[in-house]
C-alpha cells in the first residue's frame, strides 16, 4: 500500500511538481507549502518524491534514531566533494564519524568552553575595535557577524588568523570555500554533462578552489607538526594528539583536513546568521534590548566579561534561542527510514525512504501561540520550556548526529551580543524589511544599522 499525502495542484506526467520549486529559497517554499497543504506533504520532482513534515507529533518518531536516522539529502551530500567523511558529511556507517566523534566530543562540552573563552573574547574585541572607526557610517551587519565567527573558529580551532577585520577583500581561502559552496548549492540540482559543457569554466575554477582549500589547510597541519604539539587549547591540538577510547587510533591526516574544513564551513556561517538576526531584532525592540543591558549591567561587572558569566546572561541567552526559532540558521534536516515503517500508524515508508524537516514551520506551529512570528524571548523561560511539546524546537538537529558545536555557538553568539549591547546603541533604517536570504544558510538580507557608542 502506498501513501497519499497532500501536494501541490496540477501534477504533470514524468515532470511532477517541477512547476512549483524554488530553489533559491527552497527553505521558505518548504514552510509556504506547509501553510497550504499541512504538516506533511509531498512535491515529486522527475519521480523522486520529496516529503516535507513539520508536525510534532510525527517528529516523535521521525527524529528517534532507533527508527530513523541522519540523511545525507541533497545539497549536503554534494559537499562531501570538500569535506568527505568529516563529521558533518560522514554518513551514519562510516567509522571515521564514530572514532572523530569520540575524539572530539570532550571539545564540545559546556566546560570545554572555558578554554576558547579568551580566544573569543579577542575576536568580539576587534570587532568592537572595527566599528568604533566606522563613526556614523551604516554597517553592513551580515558581513561583520561572519568576520567575527570566522575569526573565533579560526583562532580556537586551529590557531589561525584570517585577519578579517585588516582585510578589505576576503582571505584567499575563504573566497574559495565561499566559491566552493555556492558552486555546489547551484550544481546540485544540475545534470554532470551539464557541468562538463555549459559550466565547464567554474567547474575547473571549482577543482581548482577545492585543490587549493586542501593545500592550504594541510600546510597549516603540517606547520603544526613541525612546531611540535602540546601549549595549544585548539581543536587541532587535540586532533593531533588524542586517541579514540574504543580502537585506541588517532584521527589521520586526511581526516583532520576533512575535520577542519567541515569545523570553518558548518561553524561560522551558522553562528553568523543567528547574530544578524537577533541584531536585526534588538534593533526595532528597543524594549527587549534594555531588558538585556540592565541584565548585563547587573551580572558584568569587572572590565572583562569573564567565563562564569556568560552562562549567567539568561535573557540574552533566551534572545538568542528566539532568533533560532524564527531563523534556524541551518534551516532543516533530512531523515530516512531505518526499516519499513508506518509513520503515524497512517504513511507506509519503506526502509531508506526520506523526509526533510521544516524547521521554518515546525518552530512557527500553533502549539507556539497565537502570534508565531512575534518576537518573544519569554517562550523561553524555563517553566514554559517544560510545558511545551518536546519536538516543537529542534535547531540543531536530532539524535546521535545532532549538532556537536551547540553549546559553542551559544557561548560565542552570546558572548557577542553582550559586548555589542554594553557597548551600542543600535538604530535601525527605517525603510528596512526583513528579507532572508538562503545560501545553504540563512541570513538577513541587506540588514544594515547604525551603531553608536553608549556613555
Ligand atoms: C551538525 C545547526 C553551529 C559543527 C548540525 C546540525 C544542525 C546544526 C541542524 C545537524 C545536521 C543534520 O542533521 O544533517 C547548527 C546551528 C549552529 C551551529 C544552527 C549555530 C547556531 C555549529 C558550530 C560548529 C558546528 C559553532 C563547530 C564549531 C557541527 C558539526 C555537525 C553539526 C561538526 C555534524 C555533527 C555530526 O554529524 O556528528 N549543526 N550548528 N555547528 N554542526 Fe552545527
Amino acid at each position: 500500500k502506498d501513501r497519499v499525502l497532500p501536494h501541490p495542484p496540477y501534477r504533470l506526467p514524468v515532470l511532477g511538481d517541477v512547476w512549483d520549486l524554488h530553489v533559491t529559497d527552497s527553505s521558505q517554499w518548504g514552510m509556504r507549502g506547509a501553510q497550504k497543504y499541512g504538516d506533511i506533504y509531498e512535491r515529486n520532482i522527475f519521480g523522486a518524491r520529496v516529503t516535507y513534515v513539520s508536525s510534532p507529533d510525527l517528529l516523535r518518531e521521525i527524529n528517534d534514531d532507533d527508527k530513523w536516522a541522519k540523511f545525507l539529502g541533497i545539497p549536503i551530500r554534494d559537499l562531501r566533494s570538500v569535506a568527505r567523511d568529516g563529521l558533518f558529511t560522514a554518513h551514519n556507517s562510516e567509522p571515521n564519524w564514530a572514532k572523530a566523534h569520540a575524539i572530539l566530543a570532550p571539545s564540545f562540552t559546556a566546560a570545554a568552553m572555558r578554554g576558547y573563552h579568551a580566544t573569543m573574547r579577542d575576536c568580539v574585541g576587534e570587532l568592537i575595535e572595527h566599528w568604533d572607526g566606522r563613526g556614523t557610517e551604516w554597517i553592513d551587519i551580515p558581513s561583520d557577524t561572519n568576520k567575527v565567527a570566522l575569526e573565533v573558529i579560526g583562532r580556537t580551532g586551529f590557531g589561525y588568523s584570517f585577519d578579517s577585520f585588516e582585510r578589505t577583500d576576503a582571505h584567499p581561502i575563504v573566497a574559495a570555500m565561499l566559491r566552493a559552496l555556492t558552486y555546489i548549492n547551484r550544481s546540485a540540482y544540475s545534470h554532470p554533462l551539464l557541468e562538463r559543457t555549459l559550466f565547464r569554466a567554474q567547474r575547473t575554477q571549482h577543482l581548482a578552489d577545492v585543490e587549493f582549500v586542501n593545500s592550504e589547510v594541510d600546510a597549516v597541519i603540517a606547520q603544526r607538526q613541525r612546531e611540535g604539539t602540546g601549549g595549544h587549547e585548539d581543536l587541532l591540538e587535540r586532533m593531533l594528539t588524542a586517541t579514540d577510547p574504543e580502537t585506541g587510533q588517532r584521527l589521520d591526516s586526511q581526516n583532520i583536513r576533512h575535520q577542519i574544513l567541515t569545523f570553518l564551513a558548518a561553524g561560522h556561517e551558522t553562528s553568523a546568521g543567528v547574530m544578524a538576526f537577533a541584531l536585526h531584532y534588538l534593533s526595532v525592540n528597543p524594549e527587549i534590548a534594555e531588558r538585556a543591558r540592565a541584565e548585563i549591567a547587573h551580572i558584568w561587572t569587572g572590565d572583562e566579561l569573564e567565563f562564569e558569566q556568560v552562562a549567567k546572561l539568561r535573557y540574552v541567552r533566551r534572545i538568542v534561542d528566539e532568533s533560532l526559532r524564527l531563523w534556524p540558521t541551518a534551516p532543516g534536516y533530512f531523515r530516512k527510514a531505518n526499516a519499513d515503517t508506518m509513520l503515524g500508524g497512517k504513511y507506509p515508508f519503506e526502509k531508506g525512504e526520506w523526509v526533510f524537516i521544516v524547521l521554518l514551520q515546525l518552530h512557527r506551529h500553533t502549539l507556539w501561540g497565537d502570534d508565531p512570528e512575534r518576537f518573544d524571548p519569554d517562550r523561553f523561560l524555563p517553566e514554559r520550556v517544560r510545558a511545551r511539546h518536546p519536538e516543537l524546537y529542534r535547531p540543531f538537529g536530532v539524535g546521535m548526529r545532532a549538532c556537536i558545536g551547540r553549546q559553542f555557538a551559544y557561548h560565542e553568539i552570546v558572548l557577542v551580543l553582550a559586548t555589542i549591547l554594553r557597548n551600542y546603541d543600535l538604530t535601525p533604517d527605517p525603510d528596512y524589511r526583513l528579507k532572508v536570504k538562503e545560501t545553504i544558510t540563512l541570513k538577513p538580507d541587506q540588514l544594515r544599522l547604525k551603531v553608536s557608542r553608549r556613555a
